[in-house]
């Protein structure tokens, strides 16, 4: 309830802060456009008086004449504002139609697979990388450059490289966050590409270089999908070194934020093993 009050009133804090200079904005301009209004009709009355004396180019005439061209001169000010109100709020509102052009543009991600895997795969754990080149713009140098190797069942690898080299980016390609050119990547002999994302990235369990903690209680965190028993993941906790760490901070039930300042990044990395841990699957990533 607290989350969603303090979400509510910094959004409508925003909301207020914008529509704050839009009213400020708008007054300017009508204040700006009454200034203009006043010196053209200023501008005619003196032409009125000064027309009478001399032989002046701008002769308005007769007295009739004058106040038609008053008359004429007065609703101006309206007719302005009218006027430019609905050329900004045009202008407003295709701001909207470009924003959703916009969104119509990013490209989706492609939800459904070819194949549907087994309910327990991979149920080995085999990874291939054939002939994976990786680009993330077609302009860029390929971050993965015609890579292959393969990791069999059960082995644990490290993947060495300076920094630059690449080595989430294997990660990106593995998960497809970031599409490959070329190559296939084979887990238990299963094209990855083939395989709907959302399942894929089920599959396994990864701890990102950046650690990620999201907002909601610490035992969502550590358990997203639910159902695990308390006991697992105190004992996973205590595997990871960060129980007493938890206990002193309150119990599983405490509540993290997405800008963890209640824990360390080393902590949260921590955290976000304890995650993977938890998470009974046949392949584990850690970046
Ligand atoms: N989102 C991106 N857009 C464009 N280029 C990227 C992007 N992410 C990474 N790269 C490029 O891809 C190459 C490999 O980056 P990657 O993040 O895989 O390196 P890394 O080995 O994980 O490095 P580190 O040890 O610092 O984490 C780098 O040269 C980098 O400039
Ligand atoms: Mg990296």
């Amino acid at each position: 309830m607290d989350f969603f009050m303090a979400k509510f009133s910094k959004h409508v804090a925003l909301y207020q802060k914008t529509s704050y200079s839009e009213i400020t904005a708008s007054l300017w301009l009508s204040l700006r456009l009454q200034l203009l209004a006043a010196f053209i009709i200023s501008f005619i009355a003196l032409m009125a008086v000064i027309g009478n004396f001399g032989d002046f180019p701008f002769k308005l005439g007769t007295p009739g004449l004058v106040g038609l061209a008053l008359s004429y001169a007065s609703p101006i000010v309206s007719l302005l504002s009218s006027f430019l109100t609905s050329f900004t709020e045009t202008e407003k509102e295709m701001v909207s139609v470009e924003r959703v052009l916009q969104y119509i543009d990013i490209p989706q991600e492609e939800q459904c697979g070819s194949v549907s895997p087994h309910l327990d795969w991979p149920s080995h754990g085999q990874i291939e990388f054939e002939h994976v080149t990786l680009r993330y713009k077609p302009s860029l140098p390929a971050a993965l450059n015609n890579l292959s190797f393969k990791i069999n069942a059960g082995m644990q690898v490290g993947v060495v490289g300076r920094t630059g080299a690449g080595k989430s980016s294997m990660i990106n390609a593995l998960f497809r966050l970031t599409p490959i050119c070329n190559g296939r990547i084979l887990i238990d002999n299963l094209n990855v590409a083939e395989v709907a994302v959302r399942e894929l990235r089920q599959s396994f369990a990864v701890v990102p270089q950046s650690p990620f903690l999201f907002e909601g209680s610490l035992r969502d965190n550590l358990d997203p999908s639910g159902g695990t028993s308390e006991e697992k993941i105190w004992e996973i906790l205590e595997k990871v070194h960060i129980r007493t760490l938890i206990e002193s901070a309150g119990g599983l039930d405490i509540q993290v934020k997405e800008s963890s300042v209640t824990f360390s990044i080393g902590q949260c990395q921590l955290i976000c093993l304890a995650r993977a841990l938890l998470k009974s699957s046949k392949v584990k990533l850690v970046n």
